[in-house]
């Protein structure tokens, strides 16, 4: 492939470092993610001192992973993507700071991305093909949010969390429950051993496009509390909780907007329940796309693909570009 249809991305925001190498119709060449997880286990959750530092020892090699597995030499590429926000900044700067000083190196362009649309373009990877108009479902650790997007790269947000993004939620009752870090995936995975037999809230489920989902963390934290509980059970019932909301307010987002699909990413998009439930409980009304599971959680892909589509529309961005911690999307 020619060196000007490749993208090198970066992604480096909160405790993933990621690299790929991503062509100009979002085919990934490669995508390498060195995760901490393991690392941050043992405080249940992630440090940003420790997490930053740990971006610093990895990075260079999974730059090189990246370039590597795509079979790419070092300068045969086109620009350089780099996630410049929302996260942490201490992490952020690691990941900005990296590919400056290839952008130097190589003489090639910069584009700083958006982790958020980074996510969005996450259904759009290896020829997948979303549609506009569309509304799309964001659901990760850090994020919550239902955005309209009328055409690519024009976004809307419909609502947000009040408090809790429904991840975070996830994390933290997996801890309740004692089931390790990080939790999300663990306590999906028990939720479908057991039935839906505790009765739940439905936070905000009538009330317009935000969320909240601290309520719903207390509720359960709550009947931990009274004892003897079937611990696959309580799992199902939060998840069937967290699924009535989510799921309720992508069905009435659809009904207003008649999108011509509805797009569900970010880590929790990994849960097979929501798969499930999305497609047998909206896939009649819109078309649904998903991120390939690989690229629900993140990765450097979604970014480099985000960032051909800034690059194309408005060039590199400015040399003197930062980290912003609170970036909104659009
Ligand atoms: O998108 P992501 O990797 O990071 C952020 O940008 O925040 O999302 C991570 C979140 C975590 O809260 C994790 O528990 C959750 O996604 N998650 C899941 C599953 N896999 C990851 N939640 C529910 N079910 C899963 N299978
Ligand atoms: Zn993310």
């Amino acid at each position: 492939m020619g060196a000007s249809h490749l993208i090198l991305a970066i992604e480096t925001s909160c405790d993933e470092t990621a690299a790929a190498v991503v062509s100009d119709d979002y085919r990934v060449l490669s995508s390498v993610v060195a995760s901490q997880a393991s690392l941050h286990a043992q405080w249940g959750g992630v440090v940003p001192e420790v997490a930053s530092r740990e971006h610093v020892t990895a990075i260079t090699a999974t730059v090189a992973a990246a370039l590597s597995e795509a079979a790419v030499l070092p300068g045969s590429v086109k620009a350089i993507a780099v996630t410049a926000g929302p996260g942490l900044p201490g992490c952020l700067a690691v990941g900005v700071a990296t590919a400056k000083a290839l952008a130097l190196a190589w003489h090639r362009p910069l584009v700083a991305v958006n982790h958020l649309e980074g996510h969005l373009f996450s259904a759009e990877l290896d020829g997948a093909d979303v549609t506009y108009p569309a509304v799309f479902l964001l659901v990760s650790g850090g994020h919550c949010m239902l955005v309209h997007a009328p055409q690519r790269g024009t976004y809307e947000v419909l609502g947000a969390t009040r408090d809790d993004s429904v991840g975070e939620a996830y994390d933290k009752v997996a801890r309740e429950l004692g089931l390790g870090y990080p939790g999300g995936p663990i306590l999906d995975r028990l939720a479908g051993t057991g039935t839906d037999t505790y009765a739940l809230p439905r936070p905000m489920l009538g009330a317009g496009y935000d969320f909240s989902f601290s309520g719903l963390k207390t509720a359960v934290r709550r009947t931990i509390e009274r004892g003897d509980v079937d611990v696959p059970d309580l799992a199902a019932s939060f998840a069937a909780a967290c699924m009535d909301v989510l799921l309720g307010k992508l069905k009435r987002a659809v009904e207003d907007l008649s999108p011509h699909s509805a797009v569900v990413v970010g880590g929790v998009a990994a849960s097979p329940i929501l798969r499930e439930r999305l497609r047998t409980e909206l896939g009649h009304r819109t078309q649904i796309r998903l991120p390939d599971l690989r690229y629900a959680t993140d990765n450097a892909a979604m970014i480099g693909a985000a960032g051909w589509w800034r690059f194309e529309q408005s060039g590199p961005s400015p040399e003197g570009f930062g980290v912003r911690a609170h970036l909104p999307l659009g």
